[in-house]
């Protein structure tokens, strides 16, 4: 036998709010060993700015920001989409500038977000 050690992480989850989503019932688990991103996608329509937020895997992230660079512009139609890999790093706007859609924040690690939000699972395989 020997153990093993999975990763969950959590993130904000929303379909198209006009709103941030950045409170606590927005919070999602993401499915273990699979979904280890936060997705942020930012859509700039005539009535306002819409948020939509999910877990996500890297791959799939990744994907989906660099394909949507180019219509990443900050004006009205536009979308940005935003992959990162720490616990609810989906949430409020960051206070520094805005990243472009392909700029791939992977943070450094933030020790004590960290621990608060991420969920160590261990199995015992046999
Ligand atoms: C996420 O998992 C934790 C620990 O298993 C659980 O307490 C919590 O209720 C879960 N949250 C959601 C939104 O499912």
């Amino acid at each position: 036998c020997f153990a093993a050690v999975a990763l969950q992480i959590q993130c904000y989850q929303c379909e198209e709010m006009t709103h941030d989503c950045s409170t606590p019932e927005f919070i999602v688990n993401c499915t273990v060993n699979v979904q280890d991103m936060c997705q942020k996608e930012v859509l700039v329509k005539d009535d306002g700015i819409h948020y939509r937020k999910s877990c996500a895997s890297s791959g799939a992230c990744l994907i989906a920001s660099s394909g949507y660079q180019q219509f990443c512009t900050g004006k009205l139609n536009s979308v940005c989409i935003t992959c990162c890999n720490t616990p609810l790093c989906n949430g409020p706007r960051q206070k520094k500038r805005p990243q472009p859609s392909a700029a791939v924040t992977l943070n450094r690690p933030q020790v004590r977000v960290f621990s608060l939000h991420i969920l160590l699972l261990s199995f015992i395989l046999c």
